[in-house]
């Protein structure tokens, strides 16, 4: 199963993803040419693509070039590890059902909030993480796995178990949806 991922940030889901499925992800790609996790993918010798929105006319030519490089990779699945950009149409219709994001409250709460952590750890509600499919909406596709994370009344602590929970949720779930496409391949093949 090819595997590319979409990071805008700090990278340190790609980074776990990376170390366990160094032969599964083919690239990582960033909106931010900046952003430190294009710094990980270096030191981990993964290849980088990185452009920006701004860079074309409109968002659906952003995406066609992204498109292009998810063909000529021949990808299979597209992880979203904290990549700060709605998937449009172009990409949506073409991988459907095959992109899934993390999410840091236990959805539906704090469905497209960019501070769910903030958010759920100040209401004390939804504290957890989410795995879910990507669809037309904003953190509304089907769920496949859902983790709670112990309330600490310090944020900084809290995010840090947030962040350990992640690291460890996501690439369970990589892991299961990778065997899973091999399985189905064989069966195919037979
Ligand atoms: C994670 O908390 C994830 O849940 C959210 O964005 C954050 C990305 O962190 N979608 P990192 O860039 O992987 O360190």
């Amino acid at each position: 199963m090819k595997i590319a991922v979409f990071a805008s940030g700090n990278g340190s889901n790609f980074q776990v993803l990376a170390e366990q499925f160094p032969n599964n992800v083919k690239f990582v790609f960033s909106d931010k040419p900046n952003a430190f996790v294009l710094k990980r993918a270096e030191a981990l010798h993964i290849p980088r693509i990185s452009f920006g929105l701004k860079e074309f006319p409109n968002k659906a030519a952003y995406e066609e070039e992204i498109a292009q490089n998810l063909e000529t990779q021949q990808i299979d699945l597209i992880v979203l590890a904290g990549y700060m950009k709605i998937i449009g149409p172009t990409i949506l219709n073409k991988y459907c059902g095959k992109i899934i994001n993390i999410h840091p409250s236990l959805l539906p709460e704090f469905a497209g909030s960019p501070h769910a952590i903030e958010d759920s750890w100040q209401e004390r509600t939804g504290l957890g993480v989410t795995v879910h499919y990507v669809d037309t909406g904003v953190d509304t596709g089907e769920i496949i796995a859902q983790r709670p994370v112990p309330y600490h009344d310090n944020l900084e602590k809290y995010e840090e178990k947030l962040h350990q929970i992640e690291h460890e949720l996501y690439p369970e779930v990589v892991q299961k949806l990778i065997a899973e496409f091999e399985e189905s391949g064989k069966q195919s093949a037979n």
